[in-house]
């Protein structure tokens, strides 16, 4: 995965989850889950993701769904005025968009709302049970031969999810996006593992640090500090260390700076052993 420049991705990327809360300011239908409008600072959040370029990320990862079907918009907010090719620019699919005839008008909305004429990246949001994602697929693969996208994705994907959409792709998976985390090992197997592995498939870890015992664990703050890092940091490390790339969603500075420096914490075996303990 590199940039349409030629750039290498930055390990550690920008999560956008929350970014502008779960409220869609141009659609009050459109509640996450139905919950009460919560507002993002929008302000605040677009001087984060600049601040977070300005300081190396250049990976961001969106969803049509996030903020309500709002979050891409202050993401185009945020990204007015930089070298666009140096972005690597993810969204994904919701299980509304993936059926025949959909994904083209949902592309061109996440288009509009980034103000970018390309996605550097369409993710399958997830193999959901009550969606043809299926029908999805040949519509990546026009939208990749046409340009507007340039790698597939899927996300939440098990092997055998991974399987049948490489049976129906005529493009090849790029990225599967799983929730893994030094405490949550569960959904990537080893057999996920191997197959990415074979497959050529890069590893996207999200909620790197969202789980409370990341910060709370008593082993994880002891290697923090042997390495005068954050738990934080022995999370986002352990991910590297595991050849994933990680997306964790940081508006805070010191979060950002924080996040950034981990990539270059080394983890010795005896870190490696003792978190691998770790469930
Ligand atoms: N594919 C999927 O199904 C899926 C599902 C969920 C999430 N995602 C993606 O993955 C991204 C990351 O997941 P997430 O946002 O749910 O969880 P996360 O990144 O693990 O956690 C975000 C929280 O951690 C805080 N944080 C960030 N850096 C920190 C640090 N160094 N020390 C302490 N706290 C820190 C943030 O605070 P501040 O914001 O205050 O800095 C925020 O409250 C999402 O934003 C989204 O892009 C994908």
């Amino acid at each position: 995965m590199q940039t349409k420049s030629g750039k290498p991705l930055f390990p550690i990327g920008i999560g956008t989850w929350n970014i502008g809360g779960v409220f869609n300011p141009n659609d009050p239908t459109a509640k996450y889950k139905g919950a009460e409008p919560v507002y993002g600072n929008e302000e605040t959040e677009i001087e984060a993701i600049r601040y977070s370029i300005s300081n190396g990320q250049n990976h961001i990862d969106c969803a049509e769904l996030y903020g309500a079907f709002y979050t891409d918009e202050i993401v185009g907010r945020a990204i007015v005025g930089l070298e666009r090719t140096d972005l690597y620019i993810a969204d994904k699919l919701w299980r509304t968009s993936l059926e025949k005839r959909l994904v083209w008008p949902t592309v061109q909305k996440m288009l509009e709302k980034l103000g970018t004429n390309y996605l550097d990246m369409l993710y399958i949001h997830a193999p959901f049970k009550d969606a043809n994602w299926q029908e999805a697929i040949s519509q990546i693969d026009e939208l990749i031969d046409t340009g507007i996208v340039r790698d597939f994705g899927v996300s939440n994907f098990t092997v055998a999810d991974i399987k049948l959409a490489n049976k129906l792709a005529r493009h090849p998976i790029t990225a599967n996006q799983m929730n893994f985390n030094v405490l949550h090992k569960i959904e990537v197997t080893d057999d996920l593992k191997v197959y990415c592995q074979q497959n050529n498939i890069q590893l996207i870890a999200y909620q790197p640090i969202k789980r409370k015992e990341v910060l709370g664990s008593k082993i994880i703050q002891t290697i923090a500090d042997k390495h005068d890092a954050t738990p934080a940091q022995i999370a986002l490390a352990w991910l590297l260390n595991q050849n994933a790339l990680t997306i964790p969603k940081a508006i805070n500075h010191q979060h950002i700076d924080e996040n950034i420096a981990a990539a270059k914490i080394k983890l010795s075996e005896s870190d490696l052993a003792e978190l691998d303990k770790e469930i």
